[in-house]
């Protein structure tokens, strides 16, 4: 059976007079691992950030769990993305003040987590996806990659229920990339988390379950996304 986690209901966001989001209805069912795709500028990080609560949409519902989420409070709102829902963007946007290990026990201490149970899954988390290395290390001196699977690590130590990620491998070499995808892939199958992933990349859409193409701020109804082309799925256990 396929439980309906996430919904966006005739969602529309405008910036001034350029209109983002013309109507975008959907639905996220639980474990499932979903590509948003299409040309730059159709309204693909607007619909994320709706669908995280970043952004309030003009009009349109975000229904999460049963319960409409986009007219929460601001406050309300980032509490979620503390517990819940889980943020990663292109560049990592890691503090460079703050080692490895500090980044990703940030989002525990802002939950109240003890220091010492934030450091140790922070570790734990840095371990798991290969990068125990730079735990102390700032990132300035870490790699593109390394400060990826930081951020990824980041994103995941909060356990959230939905993880939203705006162009996760935009800047990685392809092998670097499809390395932290399969290991994004991998994690979320385990934990049953549902993954939001944006991408102009054939390949990243390639490891979803399902993709969805956005043109002109709304959803290509003929469903031939980039994936369609012919590209192979990764090996993951099937939804619902
Ligand atoms: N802060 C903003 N102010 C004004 N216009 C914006 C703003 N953010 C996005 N837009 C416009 O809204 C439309 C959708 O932008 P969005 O960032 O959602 O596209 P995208 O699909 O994520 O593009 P890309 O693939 O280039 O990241 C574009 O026309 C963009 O120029
Ligand atoms: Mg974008």
């Amino acid at each position: 059976m396929t439980t309906v986690l996430l919904e966006a209901r005739g969602l529309v966001r405008s910036y001034g007079a350029v209109a983002a989001l013309r109507g975008v209805n959907l639905a996220i069912a639980e474990g499932e691992i979903v590509a948003v795709t299409g040309p730059s500028g159709c309204g693909k990080s607007t619909l994320l950030h709706c669908l995280s609560g970043i952004l309030r949409p003009d009009a349109g519902e975000v229904v999460y769990r049963g319960r409409r989420i986009d007219n929460l409070s601001e406050a309300e709102r980032s509490r979620l993305r503390r517990t819940e829902l889980g943020v990663l963007f292109q560049f990592g946007q890691l503090v460079s003040e703050l080692s490895a290990a500090e980044n990703v026990a940030l989002p525990l201490l802002l939950a109240r987590t003890s220091r010492r149970r934030a450091r140790t899954a922070a570790l734990s988390w840095l371990e798991r996806l290969g990068v125990a290395e730079v735990a102390d290390a700032l990132p300035g001196e870490m790699s593109g990659g390394q400060r990826q699977r930081t951020a990824l690590a980041r994103a995941l130590v909060t356990e959230p229920r939905v993880l939203f990620a705006d162009e996760p491998t935009g800047a990685l070499d392809t092998l670097a990339g499809e390395q932290m995808l399969g290991q994004l892939v991998r994690l979320a199958t385990q934990q049953r988390t549902t993954v939001v992933l944006v991408t102009h990349d054939p390949k990243v859409a390639g490891y979803a379950h399902r993709e969805i193409t956005l043109r002109d701020g709304q959803i290509d109804p003929t469903g031939l996304g980039l994936a369609g082309a012919g590209l192979a799925m990764v090996d993951t256990e099937g939804v619902g």
